[in-house]
């Protein structure tokens, strides 16, 4: 095992008591992904040579997390929740011997971000150049406005870090800085377990604090360094209301990335974002637009205000919306304009259709600029299964179509408004399936006629 590798160890057996969950905390989402992933996708960036979740009895869920995860992190378990201390002990044995640096993270964190566990990792020994002054631990410090819960640095006159003192356990007499303990961790992977064996529960939550390290290891002098970062990364999730504050400022970056890669967004605050949210050059989102999980969005697309982007894909010079839905599976392969109160789901729409009002174009594929009407409905399900609707090229659907799949209608064929088609149509033909139109001279005026006479003889 070389000097220079990286270890992880991921906290997450926290019960989340206060989020009021029946999902173990770490997998609530922020931008639409859990954050235990969003730490992990982090960790992966520094390319750890292993990585251990840590996780508590009976969070099956974690464990299937992390078997999907490409770091394909071990899981250990934490069998009681005695503190941040004795969880990390909990994931020695997966760790095994391991004299490279070691990670620490907390799995409720997700706003980590790779840099800067990267410089934690370079600051302590192993990852630094050595020397007998570089530091065994690092631990990431912030300076928020309100040190709230958060655990204080005590600095001695020389400069040096004397200890992390828990904010329940400050005492008026204490000369505490103002920099706060962000929580992750780096540590000189020889000394961190026999640092990690020393640590007592005295104090007044009677559990094992990794905070402690930073004494005990200057008692045996070994020095811990801060590395310090912008107040938003390190915030932890506790509750519902952090995980709100949390989500803000995740869609905060993803939107600003965005914008620097060449998105104009009207109003970026009302837009949010996936994680895997991917948009091209000079795209115009309008206010209002929700991005779900895994959407596409090429060059020169056009998003109108109000619409809702679910597991799409939208080719280059696309125009969506306003009030338009895409579904998994909607792929508008280039030029196609879908607009207001129109839904798409598992279909293709190739090259310049339009459809442009009120329509439902589910598990159907529509051939290149094929003009679908106001009102066109491809009838898909029966109650038990699902059908496909097949729509050559160059065709025209009239208004208030219903396509009762399974069915196909060939290239260049034309729908008359109003048809219930369910049977085939045949390229270039006409189908048109509503009743012939009766016309009786003057009836209207008769009516109205007699009906007047009546409401006169009423009064
Ligand atoms: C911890 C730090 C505090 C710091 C703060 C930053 C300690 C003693 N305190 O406090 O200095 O300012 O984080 O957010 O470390 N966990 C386990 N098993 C346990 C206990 C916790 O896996 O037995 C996990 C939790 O799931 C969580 C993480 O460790 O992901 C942190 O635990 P938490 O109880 O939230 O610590 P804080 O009180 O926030
Ligand atoms: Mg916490």
């Amino acid at each position: 095992m070389s000097r220079d590798q990286i270890a992880v160890i991921v906290l997450a057996a926290g019960m989340g008591t206060r989020m009021k969950s029946d999902l173990p905390k770490v997998l609530h989402r922020v931008a639409g992904r859990a954050m235990l992933d969003l730490v992990l996708d982090a960790a992966a960036q520094l390319k750890p040579a292993r990585t251990v979740v840590v996780s508590g009895p009976g969070m099956d869920a974690i464990e299937a997390l992390c078997t999907r995860h490409p770091l394909k992190p071990n899981v250990a378990t934490q069998k009681e929740r005695l503190g941040t201390a004795h969880a990390v002990r909990a994931a020695e044995k997966a760790l095994g011997t391991f004299d490279g640096t070691v990670l620490v993270l907390f799995g409720d964190s997700p706003l980590i971000q790779a840099d800067t566990l990267k410089r934690m990792a370079k600051s302590v020994k192993g990852g630094a150049p050595r020397s007998r002054r570089t530091p065994t631990l690092a631990f990431l410090g912030f300076r928020p406005d309100d040190p709230g819960s958060y655990g204080r640095f005590v600095i001695g006159e020389d400069g040096n870090v004397e200890r992390i003192v828990e904010a329940r356990d400050i005492t008026p007499d204490m000369d505490v800085s103002n920099i706060c303990n962000g929580g992750a961790m780096a540590a000189d992977g020889r000394h961190l377990f026999k640092l990690l064996a020393q640590v007592k529960r005295a104090n007044s939550q009677k559990e094992y604090y990794l905070t402690d390290l930073v004494a005990i290891a200057a008692k045996t002098g070994l020095a811990t360094t801060i590395v310090e970062c912008e107040v938003e990364e390190p915030l932890g999730v506790n509750s519902r209301f952090d995980l709100a504050v949390v989500e803000q400022e995740m869609q905060h970056r993803l939107r600003l990335a965005a914008l620097t890669g060449g998105v104009t967004m009207l109003d970026p605050t009302t837009v949010y974002l996936s994680w895997d949210t991917k948009l091209g050059r000079d795209v115009i989102i309008e206010p209002h637009v929700v991005f779900g999980a895994d959407v596409t969005v090429a060059d020169n697309v056009r998003i109108n205000g109000f619409c809702h982007l679910d597991g799409a894909e939208v080719g280059p010079g696309c125009i969506v919306g306003p009030f338009a839905r895409l579904r998994p599976g909607a792929k508008l392969v280039a030029n196609v304009h879908v607009g207001n109160y129109v839904e798409v789901k598992n279909a293709v729409l190739e090259d310049g259709v339009k459809a442009n009002h009120l329509t439902y174009l589910g598990d159907a594929r529509v051939g290149a600029a094929t003009n679908v009407g106001a009102g066109t409905i491809t009838c898909n399900y029966d109650g038990y299964g699902k059908f496909h609707t097949e729509i050559g090229a160059n065709v025209f659907i009239g208004s208030d179509v219903a396509l009762v799949a399974p069915v196909k209608v060939g290239d260049g064929a034309v729908i008359g408004a109003g048809s219930v088609v369910t049977k085939d149509v045949a390229a270039d033909a006409l189908a048109v399936t509503r009743a012939e139109q009766k016309e009786i001279t003057g009836w209207a005026k008769r009516r109205r006629v007699s009906q007047a006479q009546k409401k006169k003889q009423k009064k």
